[in-house]
């Protein structure tokens, strides 16, 4: 524990490739960060009667989201106190009005408390007890929401979920203020992929302006090459032409969008995908927003300048497009990510369908798109794996941002103060590594 020297790992413009590689490490982030922040857990529409679970993992611990009698949504462990057997072998379903274990039937109500167990004289004169804590289920110990969304804490002790999220909050305002409603709700199928890679490779990728028009050339330029060709022939071409053939753009137009790198490692990529056409569908859509909330603030809501927002150390948000993904670390070199979207509520179906065509056009893993960052991270990580170098080189603009109080802006786009910034939130978190050993 001792060898572990952050400010030799984690240094302002370069990082040691163990920080991708260690399993030491890796166990350590999960017990320190993971494992004491706010994790999200899913949405509330995910789990709308009494009894509707939804598995996931918290760090390294299996967890099950469920909505109880009450209505209220709790998060435990999925985990029988009796040998230990995991009580929701599903992804997700409806459990009804208790979780019975498939071992030996010992039940539990919708909140995690033992409710019977067979042959109860068997515990008579022993320590365990109906009313002993260990008996039921364990909950997380802080749940909470956001508009919606529900993120859940194993630590007890720690900052609210609000003074977690920071200003990556937008995210989720952004998502639901699109909505003439307010809300949105999950669509409730996600892909699912295992990536070959650290977690890290994915949160770094995706404010890397840099990488776009070249890793995804070979989707981009062809898109904009039919794209051309119909608006030519018929004057316009479909929107979702515009999703691929962005991918397209130059180097300079890259350079000249903006990243906001928040303190705990959240940022921005500005800039919007040109989503506000003047089509039947648009403008209907538009004058629900105006008719909900007033001209002022329905085009304070609908000009937002968000492309992704990153909740740090594991969420990616596009907001304009209610796309979600949701990083669950497995080992130094397994990640599964789950790509979700949403449903704006009190929206014509037309304005839905462009959320799908981003889903399975951009964050599907059949798309070329998606397919082409997956590869870049398997080999970022056999070559950090490889003794042909030590670091991971931040260098691009370096000492060239702007930074007003905590908050770094890139001068350019493509500037690496987006990789900076998160690790300088991961050497943080990681400190009591440090703190512990030297106790
Ligand atoms: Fe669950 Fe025995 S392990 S009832």
């Amino acid at each position: 524990m001792s060898a572990i020297n952050l400010d030799y790992l984690v240094q302002p413009d370069r990082v040691h490739r163990s920080v991708y590689t260690d399993p030491t490490l890796f166990d350590l982030e999960m017990e320190h960060v993971f494992e004491k922040i706010w994790v999200y857990c899913g949405h509330e529409s995910q789990v709308k009667k009494p009894g509707d679970y939804w598995t996931l993992q918290i760090g390294r611990q299996p967890m099950v989201m469920v909505r109880g009698e009450d209505m209220r949504i709790h998060v435990l462990y999925n985990r029988c106190p009796h040998r230990g057997v995991m009580l929701c072998g599903n992804q997700s379903g409806n459990t009804g009005k208790h979780f019975v274990c498939s071992y030996h039937a010992w039940s539990f109500k919708l909140d995690g408390r033992i409710s019977a167990i067979p042959l109860a004289k068997g515990y008579d004169g022993t320590r365990l007890t109906f009313d002993d804590p260990q008996a039921s289920m364990v909950p997380a110990a802080r749940v909470d929401s956001y508009r919606g969304f529900v993120f859940a804490s194993l630590s007890p002790t720690g900052p609210s979920l609000t003074e977690f999220l920071g200003d990556s909050k937008v995210a989720f305002d952004d998502i639901c203020d699109r909505s003439p409603e307010g809300e949105v709700e999950a669509v409730p199928v996600c892909h699912r992929v295992m990536q070959r890679s650290n977690w890290k490779f994915f949160m770094e990728n995706q404010l890397d302006a840099l990488h776009p028009s070249v890793t995804h050339q070979s989707t981009g330029v062809p898109a904009r090459r039919v794209e051309n060709r119909l608006k030519a022939e018929q004057g316009k071409a479909p929107l979702f032409f515009h999703y691929l053939s962005t991918f397209a753009s130059s180097f300079d137009q890259w350079d000249s969008v903006q990243t906001v790198n928040f303190p705990n490692g959240h940022g921005i990529l500005k800039a919007y995908m040109g989503l506000r056409p003047t089509d039947p569908d648009t403008l209907e859509y538009e004058a629900l927003m105006k008719k909900a909330y007033g001209e002022a603030k329905a085009e304070e809501y609908l000009s937002r300048s968000i492309h992704h927002v990153l909740v740090y150390p594991y969420l990616s948000v596009q907001s304009p497009l209610q796309q979600l993904r949701c990083l669950r670390p497995i080992g130094p070199d397994r990640t599964l990510s789950e790509i979700w979207h949403f449903r704006l509520k009190g929206v014509p179906e037309a304005i839905y369908r462009r959320s799908l065509w981003y889903f399975n056009l951009v964050n599907s893993p059949a798309t070329m798109i998606n397919a082409d960052d997956l590869e870049n991270w398997t080999k970022g990580q056999w070559g950090l794996q490889s003794k042909g170098g030590d670091w991971v080189s931040f260098h691009r603009e370096h000492g060239r941002d702007t930074e007003t109080d905590g908050v770094s802006y890139s001068n350019k786009g493509t500037s690496e103060v987006v990789m900076r910034n998160q690790f300088k939130a991961w050497k943080a978190y990681m400190q009591p590594v440090v703190a512990g050993a030297a106790a």
